[in-house]
């Protein structure tokens, strides 16, 4: 099995990390309206919840994107089929479900291509290595576990080649959209004339299908939400009853955005010992903690243009519920 895990990762220990999470945490809730990042989502309990939220009945974003996978196979491998060389790179790779319908199709038409995952986590790049050993034993894959930025530079600089990226999942909406820019603009300025990105979109789309989709039935988004107090309290050693806590996902018409919240139940005072320092939270009021940005096709375009990419094609679902924007970068 072959990944390499970069340097920064390999000196940032347990305790920073620890660190970074208890600065972010005092941060969000020195404010007067109490936030904590969506970033502190996945630890491995969370990653579980997520891995069930994705095959849920409620959530569509996972279905919609794996249906256009399966239907345009021969599309997207037509964006690089003049170009030996090529070099598929999943930014946040997670299971890699979806992707492998695309690689054993690339694999299926003989194309000569490379596959990347990037995660910041080790044991995902690792059960996803085995996992595609396993399946795709024709394969050539080569994992980075690191963040980003710095592994798209790792790759460039060990690397020949055409570069084409995946961001799926409609990860880009868990930004604003100032971070969404910054975002792509940095992913623009690791990429050579011509690399190809494939970016998933999740679209505006009847609200009451988003409401569903951020309060499933099942309890599993709830569930998630909650699990960030757990983690607060094993990390930092927070004393969150979790049973105080209400999950609450709403529709933010103005900003276009899905937004969670835990609201408290009570008045209640909780202590975090990380940081030696407890904080009051009053009854009926929010922690906001995540934004799922939904998009428009002209907000699409919007941001291709403002971030230096030209749009190759926009592949919907048969509901138009997601798109997969396929863009080539443009530096001349
Ligand atoms: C990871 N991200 C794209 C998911 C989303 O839809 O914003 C995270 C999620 N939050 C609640 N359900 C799913």
């Amino acid at each position: 099995m072959s990944y390499t895990i970069l340097d920064s990762i390999k000196h940032s220990d347990q305790k920073s990390l620890i660190e970074e999470m208890a600065l972010d945490v005092l941060i969000g809730f020195s404010q007067s309206e109490k936030r904590l990042s969506s970033k502190y989502f996945y630890d491995d309990k969370g990653s579980e919840i997520f891995s069930k939220i994705m095959e849920s009945e409620d959530y569509y974003p996972t279905r919609s994107e794996f249906e256009i996978f399966e239907n345009n196979q021969e599309k997207i491998s037509s964006f690089f089929h003049d170009q030996d060389d090529i070099n598929i790179i999943e930014l946040g790779a997670g299971d890699g479900k979806k992707t492998k319908v695309l690689l054993r199709y690339f694999l299926e038409q003989n194309r000569s291509f490379d596959y990347h995952p990037i995660d910041i986590s080790e044991q995902a790049i690792i059960d996803l290595t085995a996992s595609l050993n396993k399946e795709l034993p024709k394969l050539n894959v080569h994992g980075v576990v690191g963040q980003y930025f710095p592994s798209l530079n790792w790759i460039n600089n060990n690397k020949h080649g055409r570069n084409f990226i995946f961001f799926l999942g409609s990860n880009i909406g868990n930004f604003d959209l100032p971070q969404a820019r910054v975002f792509l603009r940095t992913l623009w300025s690791c990429l050579n004339d011509g690399d190809l990105v494939l970016i998933g979109f999740d679209l505006k789309k009847d609200i009451n299908k988003l409401l569903w989709a951020y309060n499933d039935r099942g309890g599993l988004t709830a569930e998630f939400n909650i699990n960030l107090l757990r983690r607060l309290n094993r990390d930092l050693g927070a004393n969150f009853k979790v049973e105080n806590f209400q999950h609450f996902g709403t529709y933010n018409p103005l900003k276009g955005s899905m937004e969670s919240y835990l609201i408290s139940l009570d008045d209640q005072t909780v202590e975090i010992e990380a940081l030696k320092k407890s904080f009051n939270f009053k009854a009926f009021e929010p922690i906001h903690l995540e934004y799922s940005y939904k998009y428009l096709p002209k907000d699409i375009q919007g941001l291709a243009n403002d971030t230096g990419f030209k749009i190759m094609d926009n592949l919907f679902d048969s509901n138009k519920y997601f798109v997969d924007s396929v863009w080539s970068v443009v530096k001349n």
